[in-house]
């Protein structure tokens, strides 16, 4: 006898028979919770809904979207299992279901041609939230979703961040709270089995990886200036752009970031490290837990009619990777405080 999980809030359940029928009667995308952000999803199997997907948050065509599963057999469905290699399983059986996006060479005529926008393989992801995998349980269908923001706006950790972006555009958003992870997947490639290459950072870190795998995992930083054709074309445009201009102190002292804001009238300050807000300044404490406020934070600053968001930076490792990596990718400008002249450049 195996107890089952059950979602025992009627409107629950009414909710995901709602959500069921948008998706395969209607062929119409939805907002979804996930643990790591909120997703804009539509039946990977059907044309319309991922035209649907790319109409509603106008994003660029040539950026491939991730398909989410809720079991093992449904990733064989999509990819076949000759696609399964033993690094796949390995990594699969220590963060899945997690916020952790694998690579699977494309199987011919399962998924339409635009969810891959021309890559030879597709991104798959098995997430660890109830809602999300009772969906896709419920409703049969493997779901494609990318995060429920407008394009280059920051990702949605709240539902009325997707209301705010797609109000109008779609039917329905499912609301399950405030998103655990607060940033995307990881997503990693094991096509060389060798060299194990982190395409995007996010919740499941390079060290672990490394450590999972035991051969060094390298990690692109996803810069515009990297390459022009990055590995994972989503990385090439800007991005989690607020309106205000995002600057981004790296090597963060109160002294320096005190200095940055003297520069501007309106200023929002996200702060990671300091103890104390910056007199003056509109300020967002994200210390208890950077990485899950950084999209609330930035929405809520910008809601405060601030003309510029100084964020101070996090160490560049572990999860502070994918924190460095978003918003480095949202800035307009990026301060090393140990460059700042003068008493800016005095540490505290
Ligand atoms: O946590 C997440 O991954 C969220 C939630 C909703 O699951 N989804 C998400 O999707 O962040 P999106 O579309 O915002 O970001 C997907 C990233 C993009 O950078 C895209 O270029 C990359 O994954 N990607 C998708 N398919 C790919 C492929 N076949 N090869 C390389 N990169 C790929
Ligand atoms: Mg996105």
């Amino acid at each position: 006898l195996n107890a089952v999980p059950a979602i025992t809030d009627p409107r629950g359940v009414v909710a995901l028979q709602e959500a069921t029928r948008w998706l395969t009667t209607e062929q119409q995308v939805i907002g979804l919770p996930t643990e790591t952000v909120y997703g804009l999803a539509g039946d990977a199997r059907s044309a319309l809904a991922v035209s649907r997907i790319f109409a509603a948050k106008r994003r660029p065509s040539d950026n491939p979207l991730i398909v989410h599963v809720a079991s093992l057999t449904m990733l064989e469905d999509l990819v076949g299992k000759a696609a399964i290699t033993p690094v796949h399983r390995r990594v699969m059986a220590a963060y899945w279901p997690g916020p952790l996006t694998l690579l699977f060479p494309i199987r011919a005529g399962v998924l339409p041609p635009t969810v891959t926008a021309g890559q030879p393989t597709v991104a798959v992801r098995f997430p660890a939230h109830p809602v999300a995998r009772a969906l896709i349980a419920v409703s049969g269908c493997p779901l494609a979703a990318p995060s429920a923001n407008a394009s280059g706006r920051p990702s949605p950790t709240l539902a009325s961040h997707v209301v705010r972006d797609l109000d109008g555009r779609i039917p329905l958003v499912l609301d399950a709270g405030q998103c655990a992870c607060g940033l995307e997947s990881t997503v990693l490639s094991v096509q060389d089995a060798a060299r194990p290459v982190v395409l995007r950072p996010g919740g499941v870190t390079v060290e672990q990886l490394t450590a999972t795998l035991g051969v060094d995992v390298a990690c692109h930083s996803g810069h515009v200036a990297d390459a022009a054709t990055p590995a994972a074309p989503g990385m090439k445009y800007r991005h989690y752009s607020p309106r205000a201009r995002v600057i981004v102190v790296e090597n963060s002292t109160a002294t320096a970031v005190a200095a940055v804001c003297s520069r501007h009238s309106r200023v929002g300050v996200l702060r990671t490290v300091s103890p104390v807000a910056v007199p003056g300044t509109v300020d967002f404490d994200a210390r208890a837990d950077p990485v899950k406020e950084l999209f609330r934070a930035l929405r809520w600053l910008d809601d405060h009619s601030v003309d510029a968001i100084v964020v101070e930076g996090m160490d560049d490792a572990h999860v502070g990777r994918a924190f460095m990596n978003r918003v480095r990718k949202a800035a307009s400008e990026i301060v090393d405080a140990r460059a700042l002249t003068g008493a800016a450049a005095v540490a505290v």
